[in-house]
């Protein structure tokens, strides 16, 4: 298969991200990738500010692209096509990414492949550990929450996903409401590690409900009362943050777990090959991967993972979608168009909410 140089550009939520890959679909490595996240400039708003972020992507994807090229030890000349997110996500970032890569586009006459961003996290496993298809996807981060079974550079069926709060969020939800620092997520894990996640009775939200629907908006409320029954008596102490840490955390493995089972019913039968991958930051989580490892294991399937930093939102991932997709598919012209929303699964029921970080297709 041709060989391709891909400059992808990523600026959809709260990373500015380039990156370089070069090679074929399932056969393709990464010569550079570099994120410039904004956790700082956000900090004092408890969520992603919009407009901040736009702002901030501006100002710093050309420095983000000279500097992928500059890893890479090429220019511009050596690059076959740009790739950039161009959905879905929060508005004013994705305009930034697609006229930064318009710009370079024309200015060097090279073809440009808007990309979903979704796609760029499902497709992410081949990147890394060259999955066949069709494989089972969890994609579980800040902003995300569905069950994806690829079958192809476009193909994806979306058998389930979120109706309110991504895991990530209802982490850092939660971590608010018990003290803890931000990001919640590593947070809660560690004080898990000392907790009774038996101490209180936590819902285990849809799992009376057929499908691999979920819903974690109403466990983040659980926990606040809890928190605040607790506090009508004391201030909260070190071993309810570390039991409400525990107790949250078994609760979203719970479901995550047998929502993975019901996905993997359905994927199973598709092939003999089987593997489920994880994508997003709560992949990270111990407990979670262990309680996906067991569910692998009944149906003889392998959990893949990629590494974090490919896991979270990077441009490595969006430029080797689009190496994925040229065969399948004609560049965009200079009228590609930025999408707040963009299903992966056009076919899929729309979803519900859409989170801090933006919408959550
Ligand atoms: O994919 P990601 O880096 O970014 C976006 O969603 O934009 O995911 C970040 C999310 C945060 O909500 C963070 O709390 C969560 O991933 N996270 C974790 C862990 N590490 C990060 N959640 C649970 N357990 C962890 N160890
Ligand atoms: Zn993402």
């Amino acid at each position: 298969m041709t060989e391709r140089t891909v400059l992808g550009i990523e600026s959809s939520c709260d990373d500015t991200a380039a990156a370089v890959v070069r090679g074929s679909a399932g056969a393709a490595a990464v010569m550079s990738s570099v994120v410039q996240n904004q956790t700082a400039l956000h900090a004092d708003f408890g969520g992603v500010v919009p407009e901040i972020a736009a702002r901030a992507h501006a100002e710093r994807l050309d420095d983000c692209v000279a500097r992928a090229l500059e890893e890479a030890q090429l220019t511009l000349a050596e690059i076959d096509a740009i790739a950039v997110t161009a959905g879905p996500g929060l508005i004013g970032g994705v305009v930034s990414g697609v006229m930064c890569a318009k710009g370079i586009a024309m200015a060097r006459g090279l073809p440009l492949y808007g990309v979903n961003h979704l796609a760029g996290h499902a497709l992410t496993p081949r990147l890394t550990d060259a999955v066949p298809f069709p494989y089972l996807m969890l994609l579980v981060s800040g902003g995300h929450c569905q069950f994806l079974i690829v079958s192809g550079p476009q193909e994806f069926r979306r058998i389930g996903g979120t109706i309110d709060d991504a895991p990530g969020e209802a982490f850092d939800k939660v971590a608010r409401l018990l003290s803890l620092p931000q990001p919640g997520g590593p947070a809660i894990e560690s004080r898990a590690r000392d907790g009774d996640a038996e101490r209180f009775a936590l819902p285990r939200p849809l799992l009376d409900r057929a499908g691999c629907d979920m819903s974690f908006s109403g466990l983040k409320t659980a926990v606040l009362r809890q928190r605040d029954k607790l506090m009508q008596a004391n201030a909260l102490k070190a071993v309810d943050q570390a039991d409400l840490s525990a107790g949250f955390q078994a609760a979203v493995v719970d479901v995550l777990v047998e929502k993975a089972r019901r996905a993997m019913a359905e994927y199973a039968p598709l092939t003999e090959i089987r593997s489920i991958c994880i994508a997003g930051g709560v992949a990270a989580n111990k407990a979670i991967r262990s309680g996906l490892e067991t569910v692998a294991a009944e149906f003889g399937a392998t959990l893949v993972a990629p590494p974090l930093a490919l896991c979270t939102d990077n441009a490595a991932m969006i430029a080797y979608a689009a190496l994925e997709q040229m065969p399948h598919r004609a560049p965009d012209g200079l009228t590609l168009a930025a999408r707040p929303r963009w299903p992966l699964d056009a076919t899929a029921p729309a979803m519900l909410g859409s989170g801090k970080k933006g919408a959550k297709a």
